[in-house]
């Protein structure tokens, strides 16, 4: 078993370990209830790009949920950076989670003490050139599981049965992501991703809603927009606007950007990546370029 797992480093707690070393109690709640917090997020040349917006949403995620992180921003970003090196200077996946501690078994978030920390730096998985090139194909499903969060944005928690659901759903339908509709009908968000779509000549993406993660990419996504001067609008489409767009694509850290072709069978506009898509994410990666190189002048 050991063998099967991935190369890399962990951290628990700030102490340095091999994946196959690191483990959790049984009495951890983000083991028995999901009751935790957590990152994900892409090392470029050993450099984790946008670090401390990450560090952020997880506090405000642990906020939304009234959980206190066991360590401040700063140490958690030490214990980040101490990863990546021990890891070299590749491409990593780098996560951290945060969950409320240990306790019985009991809801009550009150009887949870010592909340434990957890940064894993591990080999990143991303699609082959090529999906970038030819795009991928989605699906529209309902969103179960977690409903809405009484906050402006959903936290990034350790409950994603949803999405593991969904995920499940897709091999299924041999599609590659699933972009969910909330309650009111709309397509809001992908299953690890955010979504945008282009229609009569403007950049499109959902608002601040409880039920979608704001996400990092999806930032620089629209830093990137207002860069090359494209029409912005904060939109949720509908099933059949987003079917009839002339463009969708969907962000995330890991994946950068993908350009979504055909959505339940049905093409999108010429059903290949189009010019909005190809514009951002050239620009998107000059600025991951960019913020990697000035992390590494910082550095030396
Ligand atoms: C539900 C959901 N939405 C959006 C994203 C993309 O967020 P980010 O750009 O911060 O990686 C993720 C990433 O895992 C996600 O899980």
């Amino acid at each position: 078993m050991a063998s099967e797992l991935p190369g890399g480093w962990v951290l628990m707690n700030g102490v340095p370990m091999r994946p196959e070393q690191a483990t959790v109690s049984v009495f951890d709640r983000g083991f028995l209830y999901g009751d935790s917090v957590f990152e994900t997020m892409r090392a470029y040349r050993g450099v984790v790009l946008d670090l401390d917006a990450h560090l952020e949403r997880l506090r405000i995620s642990a906020n939304a949920l009234a959980m206190v992180l066991s360590a401040d921003a700063a140490t958690l970003k030490a214990e980040v950076q101490l990863g990546t090196k021990l890891a070299g200077p590749g491409d990593w996946m780098v996560r951290v989670i945060s969950t409320r501690g240990l306790g019985p078994i009991a809801l009550d978030p009150a009887t949870a003490s010592g909340g434990s920390r957890i940064v894993m730096v591990l080999p990143l998985s991303v699609p082959p050139p090529e999906r970038y090139e030819r795009g991928i194909v989605a699906s529209i499903l309902p969103k179960f599981g977690p409903g809405r969060w009484g906050v402006e944005n959903a936290p990034k928690s350790g409950n994603y049965l949803h999405a593991v659901m969904a995920t499940r759903t897709l091999r299924e339908l041999g599609a590659d992501e699933a972009l969910f509709i909330d309650s009111e009908g709309n397509v809001v968000e992908g299953a690890t991703s955010n979504l945008f779509w282009v229609a009569r000549g403007s950049l499109r993406t959902p608002p601040p809603h409880p039920q979608i993660l704001a996400g990092i990419a999806q930032r620089a996504v629209l830093e990137c927009a207002q860069e090359l001067g494209f029409r912005v609008e904060l939109q949720a489409p509908s099933p059949s606007e987003l079917l009839g767009a002339d463009e969708v694509f969907i962000s995330s850290s890991l994946r950068e950007m993908l350009a979504v072709v055909a959505i339940d069978g049905a093409p999108i506009g010429q059903g290949v990546p189009g010019p909005y898509y190809r514009r951002l994410l050239d620009r998107y990666r000059q600025r991951t370029e960019r913020c990697v190189s000035e992390e590494e002048q910082r550095a030396r």
